[in-house]
């Protein structure tokens, strides 16, 4: 399969990017959306120029490194996929495509197709985890755990920090991976002491990092890959409202 991709250059965060044409010729159906970048990057290489930065690690859908804006929809045209799953079978042979970097404020571009998402640790260093001191492994029914909860936990668990969720919010908004976060935890014994100062201090971050404002559209739910929904957003709602009125 051959293909024409409109990539986004763009040598740092200060100067200006832009589209450039490359055409790839070659391409297997059953690659991945990356190893055709790979292709790419090998024929720049082989002429001498500068190959298409671009973020990933795992490949396997796992450390939410890899997201891409691929025809205008976050991780491409597949829900439920990360970039790194996506598999040239989806395309049209001959197709032109249309590869950006997440577009948020929060998310600076390093180069190219990378961008820099360590606004999203900051925020978990403000609250994401539980400090308590846990111990051992405890018996596996010493800590009762109803099955709603520990299902919507794990449900909740699965967000892998890819940011889609920010890159396809018009208001470029936190507020999915947020709740997700929020949610696993809180839901959870181990989570509730610190549930309050969690949640508050996770939103301030958030706000402070420069991610804009939840307007309920939704569309962070549609392009989330693992399927974190907006019931997790009223969750977060919950959790904050509770802890204010607290105070
Ligand atoms: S909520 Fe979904 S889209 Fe947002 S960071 Fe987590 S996995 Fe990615
Ligand atoms: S490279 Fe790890 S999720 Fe895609």
């Amino acid at each position: 399969m051959k293909f024409t991709l409109k990539v986004w250059r763009q040598k740092n965060a200060q100067e200006q990017g832009s589209f450039v044409t490359y055409e790839v010729f070659g391409i297997s159906e059953d690659m991945s959306f990356l190893e055709m970048l790979d292709v790419l990057n090998e024929d720049l290489t082989l002429k001498g120029e500068e190959p298409v930065a671009f973020a990933h690690d795992c490949r396997e859908g796992i450390c939410g490194t890899c997201g891409l804006f691929i025809n205008g929809r976050a991780h491409g045209p597949l829900t439920g996929t990360t970039t790194c799953q996506l598999h040239i079978r989806h395309f049209k042979d001959g197709e032109t495509i249309t590869i950006e970097p997440w577009r948020a404020k929060a998310f600076p571009v390093i180069k190219d197709l990378v961008v820099d998402r360590s606004a999203f640790d900051r925020i978990l260093q403000a609250g994401g985890f539980v400090s308590v001191n846990v111990g051992s492994a405890p018996e596996a029914n010493g800590i009762l755990v109803p099955k709603k909860n520990a299902d919507e936990a794990f449900d909740t668990a699965a967000c892998i920090g890819c940011g889609a969720c920010v890159a396809a919010c018009k208001n470029a908004s936190a507020i999915l991976f947020v709740s997700a976060k929020v949610s696993h935890l809180s839901l959870l014994p181990q989570g509730k002491p610190e549930r309050r100062t969690r949640v508050l201090n996770m939103v301030k971050t958030m706000d402070e990092e420069g991610f804009g404002n939840c307007t309920n559209t939704g569309a962070c739910e549609v392009e989330c890959p693992k399927g974190i929904t907006l019931a997790s957003i009223a969750r977060l709602r919950r959790e904050y409202c509770k802890a204010k009125i607290k105070g």
